[in-house]
């Protein structure tokens, strides 16, 4: 079952894990240029957790897709950069859409005016995305950056966030194997939980 949830700053090891499982042509989509190992390692350690809000797609134990939000400036500031990614064979299956959604929600609730990102100009994907969220593209210096100005929060709004932050956490608990005790042998502990059929890798 693939849950969507929020992510802490002690889950950096899945998100080091999901970013290094990137191809390297969508990890040059996802930071611009190309980054190789160590450099995701240098990005996740110098990520500072209090300023970026995360959403991760977890397919059982695995992050299968990211967007973070990073707030730019001061703790006042009511602009942030939004960054996204989907491991391969994830892709073209709307996760990548449910993800953005999920962070402009976020940016919403915590009062953001403006949701920018940047992209290189091929990235056709998540210029698609930011369309259907009524963002604005321009060309930048040989770059593409969109914009994205959040609705108002409201009552409802909150409660939508933490309503989908309830059913995730239930969707968690539930999606978790059963603790088998240790004294059992191997060949009597559950068999790992199937893929969602609504969100299969694709063959
Ligand atoms: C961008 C990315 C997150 C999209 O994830 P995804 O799960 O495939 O996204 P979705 O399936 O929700 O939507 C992709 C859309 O792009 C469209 N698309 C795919 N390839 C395309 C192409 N070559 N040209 C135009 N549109 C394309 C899809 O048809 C889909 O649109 P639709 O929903 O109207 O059919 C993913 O491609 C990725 O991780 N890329 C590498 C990192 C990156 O580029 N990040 C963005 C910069 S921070």
């Amino acid at each position: 079952m693939l849950v969507i949830r929020k992510l802490s700053a002690c889950e950096a090891g899945d998100l080091r894990d999901h970013l290094r499982r990137l191809s390297a042509a969508d990890r040059r989509l996802r930071f611009g240029h190309g980054v190789k190992a160590a450099g995701v390692e240098r990005y996740v350690d110098a990520r500072d957790w209090a300023r970026t809000w995360t959403v991760g797609a977890f397919d059982g134990p695995h992050l299968r897709g990211v967007v973070e939000l990073h707030r730019c400036g001061p703790w006042w500031a009511m602009t942030a950069e939004l960054s996204v990614s989907v491991e391969g064979r994830y892709q073209n299956q709307g996760l990548g859409t449910r993800l953005v959604a999920q962070a402009l929600l976020v940016a919403r609730n915590r009062g953001f005016r403006t949701v920018y990102l940047l992209c290189l100009p091929e990235n056709r994907p998540i210029q698609r995305i930011v369309r259907k969220f009524a963002g604005e593209i321009t060309a930048v210096e040989g770059d593409i950056e969109a914009r994205i100005h959040p609705m108002r929060a409201t009552p409802l709004s909150v409660m939508a966030e933490a309503f989908g932050d309830g059913c995730s956490l239930l969707q968690g608990l539930w999606s978790q194997e059963p603790e088998v005790a240790n004294d059992r042998p191997a060949q009597h502990r559950a068999e790992p939980t199937k893929a969602s059929p609504r969100l299969r890798p694709a063959a």
